[in-house]
């Protein structure tokens, strides 16, 4: 699906009923890598995927996409579609934005999912990284970004055994146009620190992480899961960065687990 929403075409997937659950994507993705929890929790949810400004089938702008901004296009949606108060969750940068989100509208959020990500700011030289990746993309295209990227969002064995899923998301990752990537980039690199933030979150907070995450650790996940007062921390054994597309199982049972515990339903869990 396709609406006109601050100023750009932003697509969606949606499906189920029930109460809301929105799952955003991290950088330079798009929302089909939550397709396995979409597909397994719209039995008994109404699922939301949207792709993010300047990422999958959405429209770009120019940047940066600030993670407030990015927020206010999630809300935007949000509203759009008239939904009660829902059930964020997002990977990685996707995480950034939930995390952007629940600091402008906590009233909107009933529960949280943050997967393989982390609250911190960039470090002065990530961000000054960031910087120049940005701009190397913007002149050169987007495979020398991509390249290294892709390689940290599996575990090795993953990539040995199933390197039809590595293609996938390299195709995903290189459809991400260098205007999108590049207002990603610098989006991120403006995050502020959302560590001091944490205490002040109330609703309950599922916390994912790959075991073998290089990009948001298993540390990282621990330091949000001892700020975060009603949160449970969930490491995805045997899986990298993208634990979505690596782990579908693990992860639909630690998501359906944490549903079913804040819903009463009678299916998943
Ligand atoms: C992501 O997967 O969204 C990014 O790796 C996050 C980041 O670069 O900090």
């Amino acid at each position: 699906m396709r609406v006109h929403l601050n100023g750009i075409d932003v697509f969606y997937s949606s499906s189920g009923a029930g109460q809301p659950i929105v799952l955003i994507h991290g950088y330079p993705l798009d929302h089909t890598i939550w397709d396995p929890q979409r597909e397994y929790l719209s039995q008994d949810y109404f699922v939301l995927a949207p792709d993010l400004r300047g990422h999958g089938k959405s429209e770009s702008s120019s940047g940066p996409y600030t993670m407030d901004l990015l927020a206010r296009d999630v809300h935007a949606l949000i509203d759009h579609l008239h939904l009660e108060p829902v059930v964020l969750g997002g990977l990685s940068m996707g995480g950034y934005v939930a995390l952007a989100f629940m600091r402008l509208f906590p009233q909107r959020v009933r529960a949280l999912i943050l997967a393989d990500t982390r609250a911190e700011a960039d470090t002065v030289e990530a961000r000054s990284r960031r910087e120049q990746q940005a701009q190397t993309v913007l002149r050169n295209g987007t495979g020398e970004v991509v390249d290294p990227m892709v390689l940290k969002m599996f575990t090795e064995k993953t990539a040995r055994e199933d390197p039809k899923l590595v293609e996938r998301v390299r195709r995903m990752m290189e459809s991400t146009s260098p205007t999108g990537i590049a207002g990603a980039l610098l989006g991120m690199a403006q995050r502020p620190d959302s560590t001091p933030f944490l205490g002040s979150i109330r609703v309950p907070t599922l916390i994912l992480v790959g075991s073998q995450d290089s990009i948001t650790t298993v540390e990282h996940a621990r330091k949000m899961a001892s700020g975060i007062p009603d949160s449970q921390l969930v490491v995805v054994p045997d899986a990298a960065h993208l634990t979505t597309l690596e782990r579908p199982r693990e992860v639909n049972a630690a998501i359906g687990g944490f549903l079913s515990g804040l819903f009463t339903t009678t299916g998943l869990g």
